[in-house]
C-alpha cells in the first residue's frame, strides 16, 4: 500500500483533494497533515474520517523535528503539499506568518522528503500546489504561461513564489522528483468566508454590506474547486517530473460583474425582489498593491494531460450557492469567535 502525505487537507482545496484520493484510491493510505489554523476545519472532511485508508495528523509544517520524525515513521511514497497561509489581506497584516508557513514550512517538507528518500527517488514524487499570483499582474491583454517571469506583488504571492523556487532548487540540486502547478482562483464548497465568493454569499444571506475594493474593475479567472482536484489527481499521476503546469478556468470575471451576478442568483434563491442584494454593494478602500488582472493559459495541461474544466461557471456557481444555503450551520460555526474580530479589523 502506497503511503501518501497530503498537507492542508482540512482547508478548502485540500479537503476536496483528500476526499477524492481517499475515495478513489483504496490502494493508497492517505495521511492528512494539518495544523488546524483558523482556515482548517475537520468538519470539511467529516464524511471520510472513518475510512480505513485515512489518517489525520495534527501538526505544524514549520516544526522541523516533528516533520522529520513523521517522515521517519511513515516513509511516504508521495507528498501533495497544499498547507499554506492563503489570504492576501491577512498577508498584508502579518507577512511573517506567511514567510513561516509558506516558505519555511515548504523547505522543511522538501528537506524531510530528500533525507527520507536518500537519493533513491524511484516511485517518489513531491507535488507542490501553488498559485497564479506568483506571476504578478496582467494588463488588459495577455495570459500567464508556464514561462511567464515571476513578479509577485503581495506578501502572500511573494511567499508562494519563494516556495516555488525552493521546490525547483531541490529538483535541480538534489534531483528531487517534483511537479508544480500554478492555479487561478478557486470557488466551491467548504471555502472559508474571507475570500470574495463565500464572503459575499454569507453577507447577502445576512443582509450585510458587500465590500467591493476600489472601483471593482479587477479581473480574476475562476475555477470550480472539484475541477482543480481532478487536475491535481491527473498531475500527481501523469505529470512529468520537474515540470510546471498552469491550471485555469478559461473564465475571467471583473469583480463587480461577478458580484452583480451573485446578487441576482441570491435574490432568486432567497425569494427577494430583483435588485435587493445589489443595494448591499459598498465600494470600500482598495487593497494595497492590488493586482489588476490574473488570467491563465492552461493549454499545456490540456494538450499534455487532456484536462479541462468539467463544469461551466453557471453550473459551478449554482452548486456552490446551493451548498452554502444548505449548510448554514457550517457557515455559522466558522464565522463565530475569532472570525468576528478579523472581520471587524479588516472592514471597519
Ligand atoms: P486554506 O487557507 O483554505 O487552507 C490551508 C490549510 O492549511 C488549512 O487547513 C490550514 O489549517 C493548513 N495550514 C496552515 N498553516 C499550516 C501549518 N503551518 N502547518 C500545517 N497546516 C497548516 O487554503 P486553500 O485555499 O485550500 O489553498 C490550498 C493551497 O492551494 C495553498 O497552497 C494555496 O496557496 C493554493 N492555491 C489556492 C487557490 C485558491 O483560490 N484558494 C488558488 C491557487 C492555489
Ligand atoms: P480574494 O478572494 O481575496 O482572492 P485573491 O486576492 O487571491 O484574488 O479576492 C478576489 C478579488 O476580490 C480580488 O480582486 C480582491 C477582491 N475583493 C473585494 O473586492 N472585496 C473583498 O472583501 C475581498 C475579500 C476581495
Amino acid at each position: 500500500m502506497k503511503k501518501i502525505l497530503i498537507t492542508g487537507g482540512a482547508g478548502f482545496i485540500g479537503s476536496h483533494v483528500v476526499r477524492r484520493f481517499v475515495n478513489k484510491y483504496p490502494e493508497y493510505h492517505i495521511f492528512n497533515l494539518d495544523a488546524l489554523t483558523y482556515a482548517g476545519n475537520l468538519e470539511n472532511i467529516k464524511d471520510i474520517e472513518n475510512k480505513s485508508n485515512y489518517t489525520f495528523v495534527k501538526g505544524d509544517i514549520v516544526d522541523e523535528a516533528f516533520i522529520s520524525e513523521l517522515f521517519n515513521l511513515h516513509d511516504f511514497d508521495g507528498v501533495l503539499h497544499l498547507a499554506a497561509e492563503s489570504h492576501v489581506d491577512r498577508s498584508i497584516e502579518d507577512p511573517l506568518a506567511f514567510v513561516k508557513t509558506n516558505i519555511i514550512g515548504t523547505v522543511n517538507l522538501l528537506n524531510a522528503a530528500k533525507n527520507q528518500w536518500k537519493n533513491n527517488f524511484k516511485g517518489k514524487r513531491f507535488y507542490h500546489i501553488s498559485t497564479d499570483e506568483v506571476y504578478g499582474s496582467l494588463g488588459a491583454e495577455g495570459l500567464f504561461t508556464e514561462t511567464t517571469p515571476y513578479d509577485p506583488n503581495s506578501p502572500y504571492s511573494a511567499s508562494k513564489a519563494s516556495s516555488d523556487h525552493f521546490v525547483r532548487a531541490y529538483g535541480e540540486t538534489y534531483g528531487l522528483p517534483y511537479v508544480l502547478t500554478n492555479c487561478s482562483n478557486n470557488y466551491g464548497s467548504f471555502h472559508f468566508p474571507e475570500k470574495l465568493i463565500p464572503l459575499f454569499i454569507n453577507n447577502i444571506i445576512n443582509n450585510r454590506p458587500l465590500p467591493v475594493y476600489g472601483d471593482g474593475n479587477y479581473t480574476r479567472d475562476w475555477l470550480f474547486v472539484e475541477d482543480h482536484a481532478i487536475a491535481i489527481d491527473l498531475v500527481f499521476h501523469k505529470g512529468k517530473n520537474h515540470e510546471t503546469y498552469n491550471i485555469g478556468g478559461f473564465n475571467e470575471w471583473k469583480n463587480i460583474d461577478l458580484v452583480k451576478l451573485l446578487c441576482q442568483i441570491m435574490d432568486q434563491k432567497l425569494g427577494r425582489h430583483a435588485g435587493d442584494s445589489e443595494k448591499l454593494i459598498t465600494y470600500v478602500k482598495d487593497r494595497p498593491g492590488h493586482d489588476l488582472r490574473y488570467a491563465i493559459d492552461a493549454s499545456k495541461i490540456n494538450k499534455e494531460l487532456g484536462w479541462k474544466p468539467s463544469v461551466t461557471f453557471e453550473e459551478g456557481l449554482e452548486k456552490t450557492i446551493n451548498w452554502y444555503l444548505n449548510n448554514e450551520e457550517w457557515l455559522q460555526n466558522v464565522t463565530s469567535g475569532a472570525y468576528k474580530e478579523y472581520y471587524q479589523k479588516q472592514y471597519s
